[in-house]
């Protein structure tokens, strides 16, 4: 074949034309323009397609129909070469701080939906491609100022992209505002009107929306480009054939001279099997018109191999109105939707559907689609070299994993008319459905399973009943090979007329079948998941009402009709599709007394956070000759280190250096990171102790070269004369394996626990539960650039929430004094505790690598590597025995916690102060305990928001259940009983406990009651279950009390001579509001000065990023308390200037009457005033310490087959004194809330034997998403009145609300008592098996576990039984 000679790749940016003749053919969009374009507003949060923090709009022009497509993706999977005569457009492309931001942008501003704003650009990209898509269909006009867009479909736009800090719900409201069908009641608090405005009052407040603006504006210059790209390099080259011939003679020509070839479509399969590149040629199968189209006709839909997930969605779904029969157009609709549950939109955007198969045959890639498209017959379309066949999928999955030499060509769904012809009963009917249970309603998470059934059925003549032809029963996802069918249940079906029996019978040959493979987790629910499905496919056909009511003779029921069938599938089918978050109401009562303190003011920066403007540390440009790091960690738990080396044939030139511990310079320190209780080494010496021990740092020209050398790197390990680690809290006791607590902060026991317990009339004696860890999550993964500069100095700036700490360990690491070094962060995207100590070592090790190199060296951890070595929350063993009276009230309790903290002590000192503290939130009478902070090889646990406090928290639930489920006694009556009066709460908390008009929580429990309406929801959930056998919901009031502690804090005001103010705090913006608390606290407090003017101070202030050398003693921004600290040191910081400036202003006032801040100012420099003031705010004494209290109800409903809960409702009081910025303490409490869900309910960080984390990424690990939280989430801000000794009477917000999540637990766990009450009524046995350990997290699995895993055949057992 003649080779084309190379053309360049040509594409827009934002409009800007790009055009390039050498590119890496491996090089993804993301990567491009994130280190070659200014363009930062793509982020990475994952780079395997599970964020949508790099989600960009791709347009792309259609010749044929002369129409431009736009379609979100994820610019992290996509690859440059094929986006050759693309238009990309960014968050920056829609709007800016420039040109103007977009009116999505103002509104992810105006309604609080940014925090850190790590994940928001790639949301307003979403959002953005549903707006523009939207005014291309025929749907009617909309009122002007909206979209056609409805209002589910603009909240699906996003229900892909992750968000770690808002809870999303304001999200959602930024969505809907846009909808033509939204009701502006649904919308949450916003900064552009009140609640009871008018509607037309507040559409005009909406920053206004003008379709046009999303009308996409696709470079002209493009459409002239030629489609077909060939680039080539002396390495590399991309290729995009555009006839099969072409294809053909590539593929020969390659496999003929063993080049590495990889074909690609939209190379999304490489989010799932982690690509390490190295192909010589790439292969693009998008320009093949054979594969791309779609096809027709009277023997089904043929559908090309290349043609995305959602296109073949929107051809399926078309059929409906075309002339199909209507049981084809069912299937075809439900495999549609089933389909639209696969990833999330913007990768279904660009996925292809041959891809998925391919991925399913060659690699057993757990897909949806093959099980889909098996239970219907599917065939395909191979080619092979110059052959071609056709097979059916079946036969295709079975063979052998095909080679390169191999190219899918197009799927067929046959028609049912050919199957239809095979039956032999001419009242036949098919009946199809598909199943699939995921952690994720509305996907973006493989299944645990999918299963799809397609049944022939007919009337029995004699019976009434429902005889099954034939059927088709495909199963995979579950840990098979591949997708399958389950033949021999088939068979056994095949003929049968319906009963109980034979269902029995069958879902004990599921079971049989459906076995996934050994190294397959959760395996026993995987299998009882396909029992489910069968029977909820089956049941209903033998179920109906007339034959339970008819149950002693024969059924008389007659065949149901074909219409009556269609619409029995249809009902079951729309119950399936789940529905998203519904409203929220939010109720804020903040104090007017310091304007514009209380004021819900948009979170300082919200704007450019959206538009991708805001600079995050990896968004910094690199300085010239950086070089970039990767860290090479132990595998083991305990090993000598022999030997590191990085794979030779990899070829990895740009590799500069392997820094190690030996490249402590001298003076130096092998110092990573230091606690008031300890130090953690930066790197291993000889032994590495724990799996995530750093041993070294590669340093590379680029992240990707660092991360692939880091990856290939080959560790000679040995264990030679080593003791076996220490991988349990067990081990550790064992081994008497402890730190040491320091006797300040170890608490108090209270009372007398032998008297106690003599007192109660039950006892629970040594009960044991265990508790997990949970990853921190944040969008932004550990990052930080270092700067070397002259005379041994260096510059750092580093995402991290303690740069004090930071600073004083580079100095300490590379030996110099603390005034070489300076740490500049300007925001963090995301920390909840995990950027503070585990940022230090990032920052050292780059540190270090620029000192010995002489060179910048920067690090953006993968998400990978970040999972390995972060820590997390701390996991623990507790055992306790209580003494408790008939009422239900705790006389006594001993409790025994065994916390595993890992090989570094880090903070873990604290931990028995923190979970005491939350714990003793009841009065349990005496109290005794013992606390172990045990140190195993595990990576060292650090700070997770709200450490300790939530393990107390729900530990002190944990044992209030049991002692309620002893008594059979209502559990909220018992929390009611044990709830503290004050005096016991002045004898738990005996120096923070405050007035008794500030012990606010059981006023809180009283209102929440009514205000939840408590009393009748409950009676409503017995009414539920009664008549809902295989749904049951739960509904809990959980309250809590935690304690906080203030640190001194910095601050400083700088007034310049224009009026403008500059602001500097210890504290870090981390997402939680500082900034905007801080700027509000800076008017009020420079207010006071009472000139002209003063009511605009907001505006001219500037909070800046802190800087370790303007500004010293920062601490650490943790614990909560750090807004309200740095808001009274800059209060105190502009009294000073208030002072100074006094007695200026009261002579010019004199003189002229009235004075302008301006003119004051402009005045004041003349005269020499010191117009820069610093402070340092020390809380006193009886100060420092304080309680805080909320309460939370949450209503659940599980479903027994899968094990799914759906989040019904939240409602929560939670006491902030008088904030200091309601809107920024409310996204605080729906974010901390969210994020405790996920604690309680859906994160499993787990580890193998060795301690290595096996939740490596977003596949895997289960943030909440848009589809998981709260349906109906209503807050209320308490206004608890003042507080002598609070920042102007506010009280903090950040982490306490987390601990309210145990209300989802403890609901969960009410329905789920309720599903065993039924089980065991079908064993005829009476009573209650209420007294059952819920691990945390109570996912699927664990519901279904408790459920019953055998709870299908229990269920039919009893039915023959009574039959
Ligand atoms: C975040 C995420 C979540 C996902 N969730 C799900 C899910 O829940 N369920 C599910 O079923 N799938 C899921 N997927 C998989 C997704 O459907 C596939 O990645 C996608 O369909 C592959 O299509 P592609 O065009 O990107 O293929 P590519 O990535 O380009 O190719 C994938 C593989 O197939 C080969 N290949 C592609 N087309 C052909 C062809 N025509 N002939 C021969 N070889 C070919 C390629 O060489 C490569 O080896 C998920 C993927 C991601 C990234
Ligand atoms: S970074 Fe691309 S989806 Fe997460
Ligand atoms: S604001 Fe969404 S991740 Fe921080």
């Amino acid at each position: 074949m003649e080779l084309q000679p190379p053309t360049n790749l040509i594409f827009a940016v934002n409009g800007e034309r790009f055009e390039l003749s050498h590119v890496d053919p491996s090089t993804t969009v993301l990567e491009f323009l994130r280190t070659r374009t200014r363009f930062k507003s793509v982020k990475l949060g994952c780079g395997e397609g599970g964020c949508g923090a790099c989600v960009v709009l791709i347009s792309k022009y259609d010749p044929v129909h002369d129409r431009v497509e736009d379609f979100t993706a994820s610019s992290c999977l996509t690859l440059l070469c094929s986006i050759h005569g693309c238009s990309i457009t960014t968050s920056e492309g829609i709007g800016n701080s420039k040109e103007g931001f977009h009116p999505i942008h103002e509104r992810f501003a105006g309604f609080h939906a940014s925090q850190c704003g790590f994940c928001t650009p790639g949301m307003c990209v979403s959002l953005f491609g549903a707006l523009v898509n939207a005014e291309k269909t025929n749907c009617p006009e909309p009122p002007a100022g909206f979209s056609k867009v409805s209002v589910t479909e603009a909240e699906k736009a996003i229900a892909g992209n992750l968000c770690r800090c808002t809870g999303y719900r304001p999200i959602a409201d930024v969505c809907k505002s846009f909808a033509v069908d939204v009701d502006m009641e649904d919308l949450g608090l916003n900064s552009f009107w009140r609640k009871g405005d008018s509607k037309d009052f507040k559409l005009s407040r909406l920053p206004q929306y003008d379709r046009n603006q999303t009308i996409s504006r696709f470079p002209l210059f493009l459409k002239e480009i030629k489609h077909d790209v060939f680039l080539a390099s002396e390495k590399h080259s991309w290729h995009r054939p555009i006839s099969l011939m072409e294809l053909q003679s590539l593929l020969q020509l390659n496999h003929a001279n063993g080049t590495r070839i990889k074909v690609v479509v939209s190379n999304t399969g490489t989010g799932y099997y982690k690509d390490t590149g190295g192909y010589d040629k790439y292969i693009d199968l998008g320009g093949i018109s054979e594969l791309s189209k779609i096809r027709k006709d009277g023997t089904g839909v043929e559908i090309g191999a290349a043609v995305t997930i959602t296109k073949a969605i929107e051809v399926l779904r078309e059929e409906s109105r075309i002339e199909f029969p209507s049981d084809y157009v069912i299937i075809l609709e439900k495999i549609a939707d089933h389909m639209n549950r696969i990833a999330s939109g913007f990768v279904r955007n660009t996925a292809s559907v041959g891809g998925n198969l391919v991925m399913a045959q060659k690699n057993n890639f757990p897909s949806d689609i093959s099980v889909l498209l098996i239970a219907v017959d599917a065939m395909v379309h191979i080619m092979t070299g110059t052959q071609f066949e056709w097979l059916t999928l079946e036969e295709f999955l079975e063979r052998p994993p095909i080679g390169m030499e191999s190219v899918l060509l197009s799927i067929k769904i046959p028609s049912l008319e050919l199957k239809k012809s095979e039956s032999s009963e001419p009242r036949s009917r098919f009946l199809f459905e598909t199943y699939r249970a995921s952690p994720r309603p509305l996907g973006n998470a493989l299944p645990y399973l999918s299963a799809a059934f397609l049944v022939s059925v007919s009337p029995c003549k004699d019976s009434g009943g429902i005889v099954v032809d034939t059927c088709r029963l495909s199963f995979g996802a579950y840990g098979s090979k591949h997708a399958i069918r389950a033949k021999k249940v088939e068979k056994f079906f095949s003929g049968k007329l319906l009963s109980v029996s034979i269902l029995y019978d069958a879902v004990n040959l599921v079971r049989a079948t459906i076995v996934p493979k050994d190294n397959t987790l959760k395996t026993s629910y995987r299998s009882s998941l396909a029992a489910g499905f069968i029977f909820q496919f089956f049941n209903p056909l033998i179920n109906c009402p007339e034959r339970i009511a008819n149950s002693n003779g024969p059924s008389n029921l007659s065949f149901m009709t074909a219409f009556e069938l269609t619409e029995n599938q249809k009902q079951v089918h729309h119950d399936k599709i789940p529905t998203l978050l519904s409203s929220g109401e939010q109720f804020l009562d903040a104090g007017t007394e310091y304007q514009p303190i209380g004021e819900p003011i948009i979170k300082s920066g919200a704007a450019l956070q959206a538009s991708g403007e805001a600079v995050f540390v990896d968004d910094i440009p690199s300085p010239p000759n950086c070089l970039h790091g990767a860290y090479i960690y132990s595998t083991k738990p305990l090993a000598n280190v022999r030997s590191i080396k990085l794979t030779p044939e990899l070829k990895l030139d740009g590799v500069r250096d392997i820094i190690s511990s030996k490249d402590i310079p001298k003076g130096g320190e092998n110092v990573g990171s230091k606690t008031i209780f300890g130090v953690e080494p930066l790197f291993a010496e000889e032994t590495a102790r724990c799996v995530g021990d750093r041993l070294a740092f590669v340093v590379a020209d680029t992240q990707k070269l660092a991360d692939m050398a880091a990856n290939s790197a080959v560790v000679d390990y040995d264990t030679e004369n080593l003791e076996p680690p220490i991988l349990s809290v067990e081990d550790a006791v064992e081994r008497s394996s402890f730190f040491e607590v320091p006797s300040f902060l170890y608490p108090k026991h209270v009372g007398d626990i032998s008297k106690g317990m003599a007192e109660a009339d039950h006892k629970i004696l040594s009960a044991e539960m265990n508790l997990e860890s949970q990853y921190y999550f944040y969008m932004e993964t550990q990052t930080a650039l270092a700067v070397p500069d002259e005379d041994n100095c260096i510059t750092v700036f580093s995402s991290s929430q303690c740069p004090e700490f930071l600073h004083s360990i580079v100095a300490k690491c590379l030996g110099i004094p603390e005034n070489n070094v300076r740490v500049i962060t300007r925001r963090v995207g995301g920390g909840f505790g995990g950027k503070a100590i585990k940022s230090i070592p990032v920052a050292a090790s780059c540190a270090l690598a620029a000192m010995k190199l002489k060179r910048p060296v920067r690090m953006y951890l993968n998400r990978k590597t970040d999972m390995i070595m972060a820590g997390g929350r701390h996991p623990m063993k507790i055992t306790y025995s209580v003494g408790f009276r008939n009422d239900g009230k705790v006389t006594a309790l001993d409790l025994q916690i065994l916390v595993n903290a890992g090989i570094y002590v880090d903070i873990s000192a604290v931990m028995p102060h923190n979970i005491l503290c939350a714990f003793k939130k009841y009065d349990w009478g005496a109290l005794s305990f013992d606390i172990k902070v045990c140190r195993t090889n595990h990576p060292s646990r650090s700070a997770m928001r709200g450490p300790g406090e939530v393990q107390g928290s729900f530990i002190a639930e944990a044992i209030i259940e049991h002692v309620a489920a002893t008594l059979s006694m209502d559990v909220d009556c018992v929390r009611s009983i044990n709830l503290h009066t004050y005096e016991s709460l002045q004898l738990f908390y005996e120096h923070c406990h405050g007035e008794p008009d500030e012990y606010t929580l059981p006023s809180i429990w009283r209102k929440l009651a009514v205000s939840a309406n408590y009393d009748h929801r409950t009676k409503m959930v017995q009414e539920f279950n009664r008549i809902n056998t295989w749904k049951k919901r739960g509904i809990s009031r959980v309250p809590v009390t935690v304690q906080l502690m203030q640190r001194p804090t910095p601050g400083k005001t700088s007034i310049f001579s224009d009026g403008s103010i500059v602001v500097e705090v210890g504290g870090i913006e981390i997402g939680q509001g500082l900034w905007t608390k801080v700027k509000q606290m800076a008017a009020y407090a420079l207010s006071a000065i009472q000139c002209d003017g003063t009511e605009g101070l907001l505006e001219k202030i500037r909070v800046v990023q802190s800087d370790t050398v303007s500004m010293i003693q920062g601490g650490f921004t943790s614990g909560s308390t750090t807004s309200e600290s740095s808001c009274e040191a800059v209060r105190l910081s502009c009294n000073i200037l208030v002072e100074r400036l006094k007695p200026l202003k009261e002579r010019l006032q004199k003189e002229m009457g009235s004075i302008k801040w301006e003119t004051l100012i402009v005045q004041a420099y003349m005269q020499a005033v010191n117009l820069s003031a610093s402070s340092f705010y020390v809380p006193s004494n009886d100060s420092m310490s304080y309680l805080n209290y909320g309460a939370a109800v949450s209503e659940v409903e599980i479903d027994i087959l899968t094990g799914e809960t759906r989040f019904l409702q939240t409602d929560i009081l939670y006491d902030c004194g008088q904030s200091l910025n309601p809107a920024v303490d409310l996204g605080q409490i729906e974010g901390a809330f969210v994020q405790g869900l996920g604690f309680f309910m859906l994160e499993e960080y787990e580890t193998n034997l060795d301690g290595l984390v096996l939740q490596e990424g977003t596949f895997n690990y289960k943030i909440p998403s848009m589809d998981t939280i709260p349906k109906q989430f209503n807050v209320q801000i308490l206004n608890s009145g003042h507080h002598q000794l609070r920042v102007l009477s506010s009280k903090a917000s950040g982490e306490p609300p987390l601990l309210l999540a145990a209300s989802i637990h403890c609901a969960t766990r009410a329905a789920i008592k309720e599903a065993r009450k039924q089980v065991l009524l079908w064993s005829n046995k009476d009573g209650a098996d209420t007294t059952f350990q819920l691990r945390v997290p109570a996912n699927m699995p664990v519901v279904k576990e408790l459920c019953g895993f055998d709870i299908v055949e229990r269920y039919l057992k009893w039915k023959m039984g009574r039959t």
